[in-house]
């Protein structure tokens, strides 16, 4: 049958295997860290700093992983899909590699919608989520004939049947259970659980109601079921509970309406290592063969023929494929009680890297442009923004010779850092270059001061 992918862990650039960074980063003869053959120091010189660095190859790979392991563990069943979490960094560059790599793009916006229409992704290879549509989203979506809507509440189902009436058209509906299952990194990020906004529950009998809603509509055809219960789950298990679920919800919808649901969509949510000291999560391949077993066992307990099965990874494609490089700007130490902490201001934070403020998340860090020529000493890597929440790294240790002009590298930031980027103390947000066997090209421009003076009704005109 299926044969296990490797998994995808990345040496550190000085040799010891974290897995925390892009496949080709590498600290140069010079001491300097380098991305898919560009050093990080030139990287700097052309293109400036704050920058996010996407690794092509890394994030292909990473894509490729995902769309084998669909492939290989829902072989004998219905067959299986990955749709790339738009939500998670997309631009018409990485819409292209996703589509190239064979996966579906997953958008939530209009914008994220247009994105991978304007890279001539057929409509039939993007989804639609939101828990809030809007009208214009809804149409262009039916417009473009999306392989599939998926409707959040009941509102929506009607609002949804009577555009697609209007335009003489028929809709393409999955619907958003939840399962009550409750699983991710932190609370905002959990979604599957009664007391929250998303997805019709199965508990309360919404989504069994909006079953036979979309049953009874002229214009939606059902055409499966989705659920998403969070991010950054390290548990097999909580995906396997929410899967039985909402494979148990199908079995009664097809035995007692008589129905066809031919497909499943088990969602995002598959959890990547920030940091060495973050537990290692299941291979790509281990996730989906769990999805894959729960989806077996219930073929085989209810003679229900199997669904075609998809998910929705973002962040485990993204994150570990990016970084973002910093220049080193004021260092202070403070004293506490159990010693001293320096503090090492970089020219970006929380606008850039909104997670550790919001999540509490944990980041590391690494010189970047040379090699150390002193031992480490312990280091809070801070933005320069106007709030002491302004973290990039928590505690890490960096050489006790980093200086003002050093640049500073943190891995793992390619997913949820510029997607969620603000312009928080009028700070342009960065653009983001691809690098690739050598080569380093803007796939997102960075943000101008003029820009953001262009959008001032009175400044502008200065
Ligand atoms: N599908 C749906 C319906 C989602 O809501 C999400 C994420 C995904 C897929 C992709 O999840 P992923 O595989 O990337 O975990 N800003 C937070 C994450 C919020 C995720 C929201 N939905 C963070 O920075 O951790």
């Amino acid at each position: 049958m299926s044969t296990r992918l490797e998994n995808l862990a990345a040496p550190e650039p000085d040799g010891s295997a974290a897995g925390i960074w892009p496949t080709t980063a590498q600290r140069l003869p010079s001491g300097e860290l380098a991305i898919g053959g560009v050093s990080t120091a030139r990287l700097a010189r052309e293109f400036g700093t704050p920058l996010y660095v996407v690794d092509e190859e890394d994030m292909r790979r990473r894509a490729r992983a995902w769309k084998e392991a669909m492939d290989q563990a829902f072989a004998d069943l219905a067959g299986g899909n990955a749709f790339y979490a738009g939500k998670a960094f997309l631009c018409g560059a990485v819409a292209r590699w996703m589509a190239d790599e064979g996966l579906f793009i997953d958008t939530c916006s209009e914008a994220e919608l247009r994105t991978a229409l304007a890279v001539g992704i057929p409509g039939e290879r993007i989804g639609l989520h939101g828990n809030n549509k809007s009208r214009a989203e809804i149409e262009l979506a039916l417009d473009a004939a999306v392989a599939h809507l998926v409707v959040d509440s009941l509102a929506e189902l009607a609002q949804v049947e009577a555009i697609a009436a209007e335009r003489g058209t028929t809709a393409k509906v999955m619907l958003r259970v939840t399962t009550g299952v409750h699983a991710g990194g932190h609370e905002y990020i959990a979604t599957a659980h009664e007391d929250q906004k998303f997805g019709l529950s199965i508990a309360s009998g919404a989504a069994r109601r909006a079953i036979e809603e979309t049953l009874a509509a002229d214009h939606l055809r059902l055409i499966g079921l989705h659920s998403h219960i969070g991010s950054q789950i390290l548990s097999r298990e909580a995906f396997t509970t929410a899967a039985r679920a909402v494979l148990a919800l199908r079995a009664t919808a097809v035995r007692e309406l008589g129905c066809a649901i031919p497909e499943i969509d088990f969602g995002g949510g598959y959890a990547v290592r920030y940091t060495v000291l973050d537990d290692v999560p299941p291979a790509v391949f281990d996730y989906a063969e769990a999805l894959a077993a729960t989806v077996r066992a219930d073929a085989a307990a209810t003679g229900i023929p199997a669904p075609l099965v998809s998910v929705e990874p973002g962040r485990s494609i993204a994150a570990p494929a990016g970084i973002t490089l910093y220049t080193v700007g004021t260092i202070k130490s403070v004293a506490l009680e159990n010693g001293t902490r320096r503090y090492v201001s970089v020219d970006g934070g929380m606008s850039d890297n909104i997670r550790p403020a919001l999540y509490g998340a944990d980041y590391t860090a690494t010189l970047a442009s040379r090699v150390p020529a002193a031992d480490g000493v312990r280091t809070r890597v801070v933005g320069k923004h106007c709030e002491s929440g302004d973290i990039v790294v928590h505690d890490v240790s960096l050489s006790a010779d980093l200086g003002p002009g050093d640049l500073v590298a943190v891995p793992v930031t390619g997913a949820y850092g510029r997607s969620m980027a603000s312009n928080y103390n009028l700070l342009p947000r960065p653009g983001v270059v691809a690098v690739r066997d050598g080569e380093a090209r803007w796939v997102l421009r960075p943000e101008s001061i003029s820009d953001l003076l262009e959008l001032d009704v009175e400044a502008s005109g200065a």
